[in-house]
């Protein structure tokens, strides 16, 4: 062949080749589509599943926990108190002062680390004996700080963000982890002996008072400024959602009627699962590759752990059966989770003409370069369907708790809600909160949406640890006197 057929061959070659990618990316972003009507029928759904997981154990995919608190902050609360924050790849260690009503919170401080991969699937003493010497030298430190004398009692609120059956306010046993962690040792126990345990091996003095999910947390944070919270949500690594039910509206709550009349209940909506989500074969193969097959098909949609990794899926196909990256697929494509949400978010925000923080991005994390600006463009609208997608989804999820609350529209009496929301998918992946914020909106109409507002609960969970802890050491203290 002379060398102008080369080129036209070579040419007919990549543009096969384009079509095939092309071809991937709009099925792909077909399978993903939440029209309006979809999101409905997934906010009646989880309307559906809350009600059944409210009667019975077991009734549904959402747990529907019981939390035990019964009464959210009130702005009373007085003294000094420690929480422990253990939710997903870090954990924080804080110290809260509180004001009572005039004084607020006086003054707080605080402490981060990451939790080695390796303890994320070990013993569960290694992984207790870990955090609590973090949290032994943090109280070291503060209490040398601030002159605090000895022998006083120390109240901690544990932040534990994984699913617990609660027996009480201040014990509870781990159902399953989620989020990549998985120790078996740890499932089935109480996470408050766990941690009492280790505080015991290491010799520090610490009364657990309250066992609270992130959830409930960031509720009651939220509560604590404003009076309006009634639920809250997370999105970060895992998502979930926390609201104040009727306790008559439990049926499979048997215990005495709390004289609010009122129960947090810590919904676990990340298990939720429904045949109106919007599933594509991406999404199954990383599902029955994942550490948890089968469970918290929600969250692997809609949160920060999961949505680079689907993106990633997308471009290995696309890599492998369309060439999309040249002959050879790169190989670090090839390892699950190696692109992570955050590299994502940075990409789908990329405004640069050339698009050249994409091509940093999959040269840095991938290896992949010398990309072309329409390659990289495909890129970004593959972040834009799986962001869009998960943002739409969990906007669908709030609407159905909202009509399961009855706020859904209106009210005569003019009451506000509020939504406490945290988690550094929802603080950092500002297209996902945007997207989510507006579709929540399109959902209620303008006239309910005037009602309904979101309110970034700045690490209320730790906070509101910290405050559940307050109202609670004084009736543990009633208990045992
Ligand atoms: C996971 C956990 C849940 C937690 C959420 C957000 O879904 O199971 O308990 O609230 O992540 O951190």
């Amino acid at each position: 062949l002379g060398v102008a057929a080369l080129v036209v061959r070579q040419r007919m070659k990549s543009s096969g080749r384009w079509a095939r990618a092309m071809s991937i990316l709009k099925e792909f972003e077909e399978k993903c589509g939440t029209p309006e009507g979809k999101l409905k029928q997934v906010a009646d759904a989880m309307t559906v599943e809350m009600h059944a997981g409210l009667v019975s154990e077991g009734g549904s995919k959402l747990k529907m926990l019981i939390s035990y608190v019964d009464n959210l902050p009130t702005g009373d609360e007085d003294g000094v108190f420690y929480a422990l924050d253990l939710g997903g790849t870090n954990f924080r260690v804080l110290r809260v002062q509180l004001g009572g009503k005039e004084g607020g919170i006086v003054h707080q401080e605080f402490t981060e680390a990451s939790i080695p991969p390796a303890l994320m699937g070990g013993t569960s003493d290694a992984l207790f004996d870990y955090i609590v010497e973090k949290l032994a030298k943090f109280v070291d430190e503060e209490e040398q700080m601030f002159h605090q004398p000895p022998g006083r009692l120390r109240e901690l609120g544990f932040t534990f963000s994984f699913p617990v059956m609660q027996t009480s306010i201040n014990s509870g046993t781990l159902i399953r982890w989620t989020k990549g962690f998985s120790i078996n040792d740890t499932v089935g126990q109480d996470v408050v002996a766990e941690l009492t345990n280790a505080l015991k091996r290491k010799g520090v003095e610490m009364r657990v008072a309250a066992l609270v999910n992130d959830t409930i947390g960031t509720l009651a944070g939220g509560r604590y400024t404003n009076n309006d919270v009634a639920l809250s949500v997370i999105l970060g690594t895992g998502t979930n959602a926390a609201y104040v039910e009727r306790a008559q509206a439990i049926p499979k709550w048997h215990g005495p009627l709390p004289k609010s009349g009122e129960m947090v209940i810590n919904m676990e909506w990340g298990n939720f699962r429904s045949s109106h989500l919007p599933l594509t074969e991406y999404d199954h193969a990383l599902d029955v590759e994942s550490l948890n097959p089968g469970e918290q098909i929600f969250e692997k949609l809609t949160s920060g752990m999961y949505l680079g990794e689907i993106l990633r899926r997308v471009l290995l196909k696309m890599a492998e059966e369309a060439f999309f990256f040249g002959d050879e697929v790169p190989a670090k494509l090839k390892i699950p989770f190696i692109l992570r949400t955050p590299e994502m978010s940075a990409m789908h925000h990329d405004t640069s003409s050339d698009l050249r923080v994409v091509g940093n991005k999959l040269k840095d994390t991938l290896d992949i370069s010398n990309t072309s600006l329409k390659m990289r463009r495909v890129v970004v609208e593959l972040c834009n369907i799986v962001a869009t997608r998960g943002a739409r989804l969990a906007a669908a999820g709030i609407l159905g708790m909202l009509k399961k609350m009855g706020r859904d529209t209106k009210s005569e009496g003019g009451g506000k809600t509020v939504i406490a929301m945290d988690g550094g998918l929802y603080e950092h992946y500002t297209e996902y909160s945007k997207c989510l914020e507006y579709t929540l909106n399109e959902l209620l109409g303008e006239e309910a949406a005037s009602t309904i507002s979101v309110e970034h609960s700045n690490d209320g969970s730790g906070i509101g640890a910290a405050l559940l802890a307050a109202s609670h050491s004084l009736y543990l203290n009633e208990k045992s006197s």
